[in-house]
């Protein structure tokens, strides 16, 4: 996806990790101004995956937003194509993260209380999907938060998103969730312990 502004002066990496702050890695915090002008291209980049990552999965509104971001203690990664645009750069990818309190059953129907980590929403840009990008921006994720696909639950996963962790990773017994309010997928009752 491509902006008005260049993405590559805001973003420096090809994957950079966004919290709460909306401040890009490598900002200098000194200078207020391009402070607030990075936050607010920042808020920009992240509305505008969000709103296509829900028209992607089919959904009424989005996941993800500016404001839900800085409202929490989720961890957004975005996938950036330094070449695209002339050289200005494009925003490719998305996947956000973070801890939820779940019940979750196991094979049993037993129940538990934990808090694992959950893949919140994930979205490649239509022109790319296919291509390996996503696994290449799961990985990074992956590394950086030191887990695993199978301690990880899934906020309603999309076919799409249910054949890349099958082709991946192998993943396709997910445990039978009994309580289908939160609509979380788990793959090993591992995320229990
Ligand atoms: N149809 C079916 N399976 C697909 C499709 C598709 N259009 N696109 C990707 N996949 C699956 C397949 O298993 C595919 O392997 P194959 O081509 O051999 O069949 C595999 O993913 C490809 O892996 P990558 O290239 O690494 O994945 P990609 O870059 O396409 O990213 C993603 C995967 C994020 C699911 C992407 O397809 C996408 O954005 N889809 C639309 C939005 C979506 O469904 N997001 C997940 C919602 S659930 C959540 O966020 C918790």
């Amino acid at each position: 996806m491509e902006f008005r502004f260049n993405v590559n002066e805001v973003f420096k990496q090809p994957i950079v990790e966004i919290n709460s702050s909306l401040i890009p890695p490598g900002l200098s915090l000194a200078d207020k101004r391009a402070l607030w002008d990075a936050v607010s291209k920042v808020s920009d980049v992240v509305n505008a995956m969000g709103e296509a990552s829900a028209t992607a999965q089919g959904l009424t509104k989005p996941i993800t937003t500016s404001d839900r971001l800085r409202n929490s203690e989720h961890k957004l990664y975005l996938l950036i194509d330094q070449n695209a645009n002339n050289g200005k750069g494009a925003v490719t990818g998305m996947l956000k993260t973070g801890k939820k309190g779940l019940y979750v059953f196991d094979r049993d129907g037993h129940h538990y209380q934990v808090q694992p980590s959950c893949v919140l929403d994930f979205y490649i840009h239509e022109t790319k999907q296919r291509m390996g990008l996503g696994k290449k921006l799961f990985e990074h994720m992956l590394t950086k938060e030191q887990s695993e696909p199978v301690k990880m639950a899934i906020d309603r996963p999309s076919d799409k998103f249910l054949g890349f962790l099958n082709k991946h990773y192998s993943l396709n017994n997910p445990v039978r969730q009994i309580d289908l309010v939160t609509n979380f997928l788990v793959f090993s009752t591992s995320i229990i312990v």
